[in-house]
């Protein structure tokens, strides 16, 4: 490993015959076993366990220092087996920890795995050996040896209004335009009325055109 652009702590322990690429960053406290390549723009976090012969593409992340104060400091508890590949825009993330599982908020790979590109693995879980995680999936729970797992774990849920709406709206959307029905039928037929009224004296304007002796009384003349 000699690749001046790449940024290594000098506490980590990286085995030998590691091809780490430039602008990759490796935090303290990790382990890359022998025979690894790491892409460019990759990042590891401190204490990440990754063992021999991976191949971790161009902009995955290996865990993020914690964005949670109360979690800043810690270490990732992400582990990575033997022979596994992580394709371009993974992440190994941690999760709240609310499943149970004390001290463990990141996912441990077993061998011979591949994680396809952009995939989000999230949480303490365990992905079994020889599994194929699918581009672009997110996966949120264990993943059973030999399984192939595609696509979103993502499902509509509502954000409750209260959580994010810092005044009251009725209908539950924002608008300039009134919403109160009640307001809005009185507004329609005061148009209606204006419409009539114009529509009114186009017609005497007519009669008196026709009969310009006709008295005509107009309201308010
Ligand atoms: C998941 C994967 C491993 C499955 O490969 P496979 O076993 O050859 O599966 P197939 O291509 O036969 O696809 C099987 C079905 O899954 C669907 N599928 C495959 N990959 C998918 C994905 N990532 N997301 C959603 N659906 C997917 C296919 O459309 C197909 O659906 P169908 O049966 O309705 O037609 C593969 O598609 C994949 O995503 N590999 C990662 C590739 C990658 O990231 N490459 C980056 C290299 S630069």
């Amino acid at each position: 490993m000699n690749q001046p652009l790449a940024y290594v702590h000098p506490g980590a322990k990286i085995a030998k015959n590691v091809v780490i690429e430039p602008f990759a960053t490796i935090h303290n406290n990790v382990t890359i076993g022998e025979g690894s390549w790491i892409g460019s723009n990759v990042t590891i976090m401190e204490g990440a366990r990754i063992g021999k012969n991976c191949n971790i593409f161009p902009g995955a992340v290996i865990s993020a220092p914690p964005q949670d104060l109360k979690y800043q400091g810690e270490e990732t508890t992400v582990e990575i087996g033997n022979n596994v590949t992580i394709y371009q825009c993974v992440t190994l993330g941690g999760s709240n920890p609310t499943n149970g599982v004390p001290g463990k908020r990141h996912p441990t790979i077993r061998d011979n795995v591949i994680i396809g590109s952009g995939a989000q693995i999230i949480g303490p879980i365990t992905v079994g050996d020889r599994a194929r995680v699918g581009a672009n999936a997110v996966v949120t729970d264990d993943v059973p040896e030999g399984a192939t797992m595609i696509g979103l774990k993502a499902r509509s849920t509502l954000v409750k209004a209260e959580t994010w709406a810092k005044e009251f709206m009725p209908y539950g959307t924002p608008c300039e335009e009134p919403c109160e029905p009640g307001n809005q039928r009185i507004e329609s037929l005061e148009e209606q009325i204006a419409t009539l009224r114009q529509q009114v004296d186009a017609l005497l304007a007519e009669r008196e055109a026709l009969n310009p002796k006709a008295q005509i009384v107009r309201e308010g003349k």
